[in-house]
C-alpha cells in the first residue's frame, strides 16, 4: 500500500475520483501501547472493528496477542499471528462455525448467553473438555451512544442456572458484559462489574476470568468523553471490590477506542443544493454510523491548487451517492461555506466499523486505500492544545448552526 506524509500528498497524487481510504496504523499502535500499558489485564481487539492487515499488524506489533472474532472469515485474517489466542466472543453462532473454531483455528474461548447456546456449543466441539466458557451477562447501556443490550445478555435473574451449567463442563469460567459501544460514563462499567459480582454470589461458583468488554469511547465532534484513564481506574477499582478478583483474571474488548483514529475517507463532491453536498461515499459505505446512528464525524475540506481555510464553516448534511433516498447523513457537517463541485471532504474518525460496513450497493464500493503518516482529526491519546481549539471551534460553530 502506498504511503504519503499528508492528505494533500494522496490528492496531489492520484486525483481520485473514487474514494479513498487513508490508513493511520501509527495511531492503532498507539492505542494499543496505552491499553497495554494501562489496562491491568489482557487486551483483546475486537477484530469487526476493523480488520485490515495494515491495522491488525499494528496491532499486533504494538504487543496484542488476543483477538475476539466473531467468525471464519475474520478467523482467517488474524490466524498467521504467532503465540496470539482467538476469542469467539458473539453470544449466537453456527454450530458448523463453533467446530470450525474449534477444531481448525485451536479456539477455546466461546461465549454464550442461554441454555441452547451452551449445548449447542458442547455438541459443536465434542464435548470438549478444555473449553473456556464465558456467560454473558445483561447490563445497563444506557450511557453508550450505540447500545447492544436488545440482543444479547442472559439477565441476572436468570444467569444462575446457565452460570452452573456452564462451571460444570467448562475447563473455564468467564463472565462477560458489554455496556454498548461509545460509552460516554465510566461508571457503567461499575454498575456492570457490581451485577457481575452478584450473579456469581447468586449461582456459587468460582469464576477464572472476568471480561468488561469493549465500549470504550472515541472523542468526535461535540463529544468529548472523559479521559481513558478515568475507565481504567473505575474498572480497576470495581474489580477489586468484587469477589471475582479473589483469582480471576481481568480482560477488555476494545474495538472502537483502538481503531477509531486509524482511518478516514476522502470523498469528492458531485453536486451541491443549497447546504446539502452530493458524495460519493454514503449510508452504504464507510458513512454506516452517519447515517442509521446520525454520528457527526469530523470533516474537512481539500480543495486541489487553493487556499480555503480561511472561509467561515457553516453545516451541511450529506446525501451518498446511491440512488436510495436513505442514503442521507443529517450531520450537520461544518465546512466552509464556499465549498462546491469538485471539491474534497475528508471524513475523519472513520477507522472503527467505517471501512467495515461498506457494501457494493450499487457498484459504489471501490477506490484505492493509502497509509497516511499525519495526524488524526482528534485523538484520546495525543489530546494537545491544538486539537482542543479545532475541537472548540468545531463545537461552537455546531452550536451557532442549530441555534440558525
Ligand atoms: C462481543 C463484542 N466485543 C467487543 C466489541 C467492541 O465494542 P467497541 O467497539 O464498542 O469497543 C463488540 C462490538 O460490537 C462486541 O460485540
Amino acid at each position: 500500500m502506498d504511503y504519503y506524509h499528508s492528505v494533500n500528498g494522496v490528492l496531489a497524487d492520484l486525483e481520485p475520483v473514487e474514494p479513498v481510504f487513508c490508513h493511520r496504523p501509527h495511531t492503532a499502535r498507539r492505542a494499543a501501547k496505552w491499553f497495554l500499558d494501562n489496562f491491568q489485564g489482557d487486551v483483546l481487539y475486537a477484530v469487526k472493528a476493523n480488520p485490515s492487515p495494515v491495522v491488525l499488524d499494528a496491532l499486533y506489533e504494538a504487543g496484542v496477542r488476543h483477538f475476539d472474532v466473531a467468525s471464519p472469515k475474520e478467523l482467517e485474517r488474524v490466524s498467521s499471528f504467532k503465540d496470539a489466542r482467538f476469542y469467539n466472543m458473539n453470544p449466537v453462532k453456527h454450530p458448523r462455525h463453533i467446530a470450525i473454531s474449534y477444531f481448525d483455528y485451536g479456539v477455546r474461548d466461546f461465549s454464550v448467553d442461554c441454555m441452547d447456546e451452551l449445548d449447542k456449543v458442547l455438541r459443536a466441539t465434542g464435548h470438549a473438555k478444555d473449553l473456556n466458557i464465558f456467560v454473558r451477562l445483561a447490563v445497563n447501556n444506557n450511557s453508550s451512544m450505540l447500545p447492544l443490550d436488545r440482543k444479547y445478555g442472559v439477565p441476572l435473574l436468570d444467569s444462575a442456572e446457565l452460570l452452573m451449567a456452564a462451571r460444570l463442563n467448562a475447563a473455564k469460567l468467564g463472565v462477560c458484559f458489554h455496556v454498548g459501544s461509545q460509552c460516554m460514563d465510566p461508571e457503567a462499567y461499575r454498575q456492570a462489574i457490581t451485577l457481575a459480582n452478584q450473579a456469581i454470589v447468586r449461582a456459587g461458583v468460582l469464576v477464572d476470568t472476568l471480561d468488561v468488554g469493549g465500549g470504550f469511547p472515541s472523542a468526535y465532534p461535540g463529544v468529548q468523553p472523559l479521559e481513558l484513564g478515568h475507565y481504567m481506574n473505575v474498572i480497576h477499582e470495581a474489580f477489586e471490590d468484587s469477589l471475582a478478583s479473589d483469582n480471576a483474571r481481568l480482560i477488555c474488548e476494545p474495538g472502537r477506542a483502538l481503531c477509531a483514529e486509524a482511518g478516514s475517507l476522502i470523498t469528492s463532491v458531485t453536486l451541491r443544493k443549497d447546504n446539502y453536498l452530493y458524495l460519493t461515499e454514503g449510508a452504504y459505505g464507510a458513512l454506516f454510523d452517519a447515517a442509521h446512528l446520525k454520528f457527526k464525524f469530523p470533516v474537512q475540506m481539500h480543495r486541489v491548487g487553493a487556499n480555503s481555510e480561511q472561509a467561515k464553516l457553516t453545516g451541511f448534511s450529506f446525501y451518498g451517492p446511491t440512488c436510495d433516498s436513505i442514503d442521507y447523513m443529517p450531520g450537520p457537517f461544518m465546512l466552509p461555506e464556499d465549498i462546491g463541485i469538485g471539491d474534497y471532504v475528508e471524513v475523519g474518525m472513520l477507522g472503527a466499523y467505517g471501512q467495515s460496513m461498506r457494501t457494493a450497493f450499487n457498484g459504489f464500493h471501490e477506490g484505492p486505500e493509502v497509509i497516511v503518516g499525519d495526524e488524526p482529526m482528534h485523538s484520546m491519546y495525543n489530546f494537545d492544545q491544538e486539537q482542543e481549539d479545532v475541537l472548540a471551534d468545531n463545537v461552537l460553530a455546531l452550536e451557532a448552526h442549530l441555534s440558525e
